[in-house]
């Protein structure tokens, strides 16, 4: 039998809002969810993670460099894949949650 799961896609931004190679911070509304990072990469490919740096408390959305598919927080210069959240080198070792991205009539989504 199949899990009944239930996955809600919930208003993120719209198209546009974004430039490629930039983030923002979103607050994504639904129970128990916590603020989202949306990135745009270079290439127009959307994707999010949580918002705060695994390392200490840092909004990755309103501050950080995009470099490819990869985000590099200032403060310490920690590294994540955005695609995967995993943290690719110190001071940094746990993964950012991640969230599958939709874009749909002009509205970007994310599913959580
Ligand atoms: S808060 Fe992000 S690397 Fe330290």
């Amino acid at each position: 039998m199949e899990s009944a799961q239930m996955v809600e896609r919930r208003f993120a931004c719209n198209e546009g809002d974004l430039a490629p190679g930039e983030s923002m911070t979103v607050p994504v509304e639904g129970p128990g969810t916590v603020a989202v990072a949306v990135y745009l990469t270079e290439e127009g490919a959307y994707f999010a993670t949580a918002d705060t740096c695994t390392h200490e408390d840092w909004s990755l959305g309103e501050d950080s460099d995009l470099e490819g598919n990869e985000i590099v927080c200032p403060l310490h210069m920690a590294r994540f894949d955005i695609r995967s959240g995993e943290a690719l080198c110190f001071p940094a070792t746990i993964a950012l949650a991640t969230f599958e991205v939709v874009v749909d009539a002009g509205k970007v989504y994310v599913l959580g």
